[in-house]
């Protein structure tokens, strides 16, 4: 896309950290915003503030594990903007559970794979015909450095789905030579609420799981980096910054040695050991205390 005035950006997750940071980031340069989140308070909070900044923005509650929702949604953006032009599949929720991946309970995949993944189709299904009807689009699907290493439990393996998801779309939206670009956004540590994720779970009832101390001393540890993390705001100007560049890789950290890392392991038939982030050596002397 040569520019972002005028035109329709729908982002899901929008009520809150990246997905707000991009909404500020696109309302900056002009764009109209449909933020869609499963949390309504936290989606006024998020329309009335970008309202009282001069951005045209419309609120819409949408639960994107839900077919019918996201599609709803499509129709929403229609009815108040006539189109849609960047897709941002920005809702997430960074679930997991201690343990083996094979205790892992099913509905905590059905949760994470939910939001993380099928979420992530949804928007695709319901928006990409749309965005192929305008001159231009942009989908623009967030995954996590989780997503380009290896392991990182039921949350890993959501994110490395919506990488490869994101590769796929790409060459099926080459192959038509349409004018959509896609690009994937792969954060390291961004200051957001995603440490607090248990407030977007479903109310059902839950299989009981026990948390070790060493699970839950990691958790502390992950929130501190996160609480220390980039501003949304800076990953919102650079996904805007690459929409216009039309680049597909977008990653918020100079952590490149950790995905080469993976890709040695796998060209050398290495175990898939991967390397840790550069600031790990922050991890090993938190964990010592
Ligand atoms: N913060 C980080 O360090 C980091 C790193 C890598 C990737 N990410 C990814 O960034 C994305 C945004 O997360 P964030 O860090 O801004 O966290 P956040 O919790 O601040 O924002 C996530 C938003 O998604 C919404 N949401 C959750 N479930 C939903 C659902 N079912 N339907 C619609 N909306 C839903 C939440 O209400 C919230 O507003 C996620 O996909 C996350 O996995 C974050």
């Amino acid at each position: 896309m040569k520019t972002l005035r005028d035109r329709v950006a729908v982002v899901t997750g929008g009520a809150s950290g990246i997905g707000l940071g991009m909404a500020q980031a696109f309302a900056a340069q002009g764009a109209r915003l449909v933020l869609a989140d499963v949390e309504k308070a936290a989606l006024d909070e998020a329309v009335a503030g970008l309202e009282a900044e001069g951005a045209t923005v419309k609120g819409f509650v949408c639960d994107v594990s839900d077919a019918a929702a996201v599609a709803r949604l499509a129709e929403q953006t229609l009815e108040a903007f006539g189109g849609a032009h960047v897709l941002c599949n920005n809702a997430g929720v960074a679930g997991g559970s201690p343990g083996g991946l094979w205790e892992a309970p099913l509905d905590e995949w059905d949760w994470v794979l939910g939001v993380n993944l099928m979420g992530v189709v949804h928007g695709l299904r319901s928006f990409v015909p749309i965005l192929l009807q305008q001159e231009e689009g942009h989908v623009v699907n967030t995954a996590s450095m989780a997503g380009l290493m290896p392991g990182a439990g039921i949350y890993g393996v959501s994110k490395h789905a919506v990488v490869a998801m994101s590769e796929g779309l790409w060459r099926d939206l080459r192959a038509r030579e349409t004018k959509v670009g896609v690009s994937v956004l792969c954060p390291g540590w961004v200051r957001t609420r995603i440490a607090e994720s248990d407030r977007n779970r479903p109310e059902a009832p839950r299989e009981p799981v026990e948390v070790p101390p060493e699970a839950e001393m990691m958790r502390k540890i992950v929130e501190g980096f996160i609480e220390r993390g980039k501003d949304p705001r800076e990953v919102g100007d650079l996904v805007a910054h690459c929409i216009l560049e039309d680049r597909f890789y977008v990653l918020t950290h100079p952590w490149e040695s950790m995905v080469r890392a993976r890709m040695e392991d796998i060209l050398e038939g290495r175990d898939p050991v991967g390397a840790p982030p550069p600031d790990a050596g922050e991890w090993s002397e938190m964990l010592e205390r």
